[in-house]
């Protein structure tokens, strides 16, 4: 499985310097994770403050105006290390700069572990609008080490878990029932469970390939990775506080599990374990937000595409159907009649 291949899951840093041989490299890095990690990195560096507001094209420009300024050239390899804000713009900058080098990611978020970084897809914002600008793009190899995880904290882990969830619901169940019983206990990365943490990431991170090997440009069957992402986007434009990505996911896969059941494919069991589930773990699973409010978001987004579009429910846990729906169909399907 090629994609898999370039995948090494490692406790530590020590073979990352044989894997970049003996290639110029350019970092890209989290800001933070410079702080906690940085002196693991002796290359030359371009830092990012990882927020939304950043994974823009002027972060982009920047990043290149740098990389011009330090002499990187086409035979360099650019090394992405961060959360999937950094994942998402090195491999976007990679792929453009000096029409196109090399690059590899250490995925340092256990969102970027197992999501952000597996896949080769890139996303930036646009005029408050995310991931509208992007690629795909695969990389040369993803190094992912637990030992960053370490220093993560509760509100990180828990959106990255529900990531991995997200992967256990649409096609592993087995994936989903051993993560909502290690994430009922661990909230923290801690060292006599960190032998079932790197299990649960390597398991997600196979089937995550298995669906990407299928359908690289997401024509098809990608798109089920997409469950909860809907309203998750709604969510995060519409709250009036930041929430975390993996929070705004567990309510949007509530809300597509709804959905399910409006549309007679989702027993309602199915929308019950998964309250159930998230709430034991510590995942929100509604929003004070006006369900009308979120609608119009998932509107004035989806226009900026079609007017049907793709739809992931959760049939039962390790199952999910594409529905293809259009908007106005969907909007009755959530608010009220008349609402
Ligand atoms: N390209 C894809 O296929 C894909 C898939 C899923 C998500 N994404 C993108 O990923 C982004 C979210 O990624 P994220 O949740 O990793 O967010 P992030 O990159 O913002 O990281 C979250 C926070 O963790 C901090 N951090 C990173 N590593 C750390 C460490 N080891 N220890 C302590 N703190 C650390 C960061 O500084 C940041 O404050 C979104 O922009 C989303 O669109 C992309």
């Amino acid at each position: 499985m090629a994609f898999l291949d370039k995948i090494y899951f490692r406790s530590s840093t020590e073979e990352l310097r044989s894997l970049l041989q003996d290639k110029k490299v350019f970092v890209i890095i989290d800001r933070q994770v410079e702080k906690l990690y940085g002196s693991s990195f002796p290359f030359q560096k371009v830092f990012i403050d990882a927020t939304e507001e950043n994974k823009n094209l002027a972060t982009v420009q920047s990043v290149i105006d740098q990389f011009m300024k330090m002499g990187a050239d086409r035979d360099c390899i650019i090394l992405g290390i961060g959360g999937g804000i950094v994942t998402d713009i090195t491999s976007f900058v990679a792929a453009i700069y000096k029409r196109g080098v090399k690059y590899a990611l250490i995925p340092t978020t256990l969102l970027a572990q197992v999501d952000a970084a597996i896949g080769g897809k890139t996303g930036i914002n646009n005029a408050g609008y995310r991931n509208v600008v992007g690629l795909f793009n695969k990389p040369q190899f993803v190094y992912v080490c637990s030992l960053f995880l370490k220093t993560l904290d509760e509100k990180n882990m828990l959106s990255g878990a529900a990531e991995m969830l997200k992967l256990g619901i649409i096609g592993d169940s087995t994936l989903y029932k051993k993560a909502v019983a290690y994430f009922k206990e661990n909230h923290l990365m801690d060292y006599d469970t960190k032998e079932d943490l790197e299990y649960l990431i390597m398991r997600a991170v196979r089937y995550k390939c298995k669906i990407v090997e299928k359908d690289y440009h997401e024509h098809g069957p990608r798109r089920v990775l997409n469950l909860g992402h809907t309203f998750a986007h709604a969510i995060e434009k519409c709250s009036p506080t930041p929430i975390s990505h993996g929070n705004a996911v567990s309510i949007g896969t509530v809300i597509a599990s709804r959905v399910g059941e409006d549309l007679g494919k989702t027993n309602h069991k199915v929308t019950e374990t998964l309250i159930a589930d998230f709430t034991a773990i510590g995942l929100p699973t509604q929003t004070d937000i006006d369900m009308r409010t979120l609608m119009d978001a998932v509107s004035k987004e989806k226009k900026q595409t079609a007017t049907t579009f793709d739809f992931v429910i959760p049939t039962k846990i390790g199952s999910a159907d594409i529905m293809h729906l259009d908007i106005d169909r969907l909007r009755q399907l959530v608010l009220p009649a008349g609402a």
